[in-house]
């Protein structure tokens, strides 16, 4: 059992408080942050010291520490994760993706900790072959993956600068219990799980043939945690998820199955996107030899009894972008008035 202090952020939403309760289960003292811009409240363990508040203001984030702190982790969270839709929002997903990470890192120099856990995501790699490898060369092609790989480069510098410890995480296409299925901009598992839970037709943009490796977040969350712990993965980068790569078409068809619904698909025109994206685990593998490996078939169909027990949510999402040119057409429908 440790007995250490972690902050996380983005802790209302659905890996943040995963992360929340493996932190729980070994008796860790946990703060928890979030602004619920794209969590739930209900999502956030009981047992964790919740503070609502937004990282993306500096005032906020140096109060945090001179209320809760010092931390010994710091597990930075939160993010509006809507990789194709951070063309259209690239402010609001600078602000909130990079200089929120940076007010965090700032606060974290200042009073130290053992280590700074941090989710990038795969979106860094861009349209590498795949499976990327994390020596692969990251060339981010969204402001996503670039404010991603932006705070993977100025943790790299703060270690050179200041020896602060931090692990990065790659996941991708992470999916299950807790997961935000209201957003329509991202979560394709969320968005087909509710499609068929008010049977309507599945979205696919182009010919439904983009891979992914679909990964349960009982396999993910863990392995975010204990990184934290382990000082032989500091200073490391990790791709972290599944290794069962499936198509976005094959995807609807399980979750239509599993609903017991037939499958009626809204043909989209193709969007900007990297078609094949998906990662190697081996370097993960050889520090977790024993880490759990779900199959999509037993995660959906996890998932889809959260969903069926939960109902639907109320959920916050964007509802203007920033530039209009080039948004695909489903979701201009969506938006207010898109200037
Ligand atoms: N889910 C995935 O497939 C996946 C893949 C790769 C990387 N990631 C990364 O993992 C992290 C968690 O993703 P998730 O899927 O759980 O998303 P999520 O939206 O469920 O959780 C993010 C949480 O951060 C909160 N938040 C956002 N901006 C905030 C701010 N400025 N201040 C305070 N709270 C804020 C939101 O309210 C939300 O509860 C993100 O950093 C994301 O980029 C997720």
């Amino acid at each position: 059992m440790s007995s250490g202090k972690s902050l996380v952020t983005g802790a209302a939403g659905f890996l943040g408080s995963h992360v929340c309760d493996c932190l729980l289960e070994r008796g860790e003292k946990v703060i928890a942050v979030d602004d619920l811009s794209g969590g739930f409240a209900v999502n956030v363990p009981a047992d964790v010291e919740w503070v609502k508040g937004d990282v993306s203001d500096h005032l906020f984030v140096r109060n945090l520490w001179n209320d809760h702190g010092p931390f010994n982790r710091i597990y930075h969270l939160a993010a509006y994760a809507a990789e194709g839709l951070s063309h259209f929002i690239r402010r609001f997903n600078y602000t909130n993706n990079l200089v929120a990470s940076v007010n965090l890192l700032n606060e974290t120099v200042k009073h130290g900790c053992e280590c700074f856990v941090f989710t990038s995501s795969i979106a860094a790699y861009g349209s590498a072959q795949p499976p990327m490898r994390e020596d692969t060369t990251p060339i981010p092609e969204d402001p996503y993956g670039i404010a991603k790989y932006a705070v993977e480069l100025d943790l790299k510098s703060a270690h050179e600068m200041w020896g602060l410890n931090s692990v990065i995480l790659r996941p991708h296409n992470v999916y299950g219990e807790r997961q935000n299925v209201m957003d329509p901009y991202r979560n394709v598992v969320g968005i087909y799980l509710r499609c068929a839970l008010e049977e309507k037709p599945f979205p696919v943009f182009g010919d439904g043939g983009q891979t992914r490796a679909f990964s349960y977040v009982g396999d993910v969350a863990p392995l975010i945690a204990e990184t934290g712990f382990r000082e032989d993965c500091f200073n490391e980068i990790f791709n972290v998820g599944s290794d069962e790569v499936n198509t976005v078409k094959h995807l609807a068809e399980l979750i239509a199955e599993e609903f017991e619904v037939e499958l009626d698909i809204e043909w989209l025109e193709e969007r900007v996107e990297a078609k094949h994206a998906y990662s190697d685990h081996s370097k993960l593998d050889m520090f977790f030899p024993d880490c759990s490996r779900t199959s999509l078939k037993e995660g959906i169909s996890r998932m889809s009894d959260w969903v069926r027990r939960n109902g639907l949510w109320e959920a916050s999402f964007p509802q203007q972008v920033e530039v209009a040119k080039g948004l695909p057409d489903s979701w201009r429908k969506l938006l207010s008035s898109p200037s």
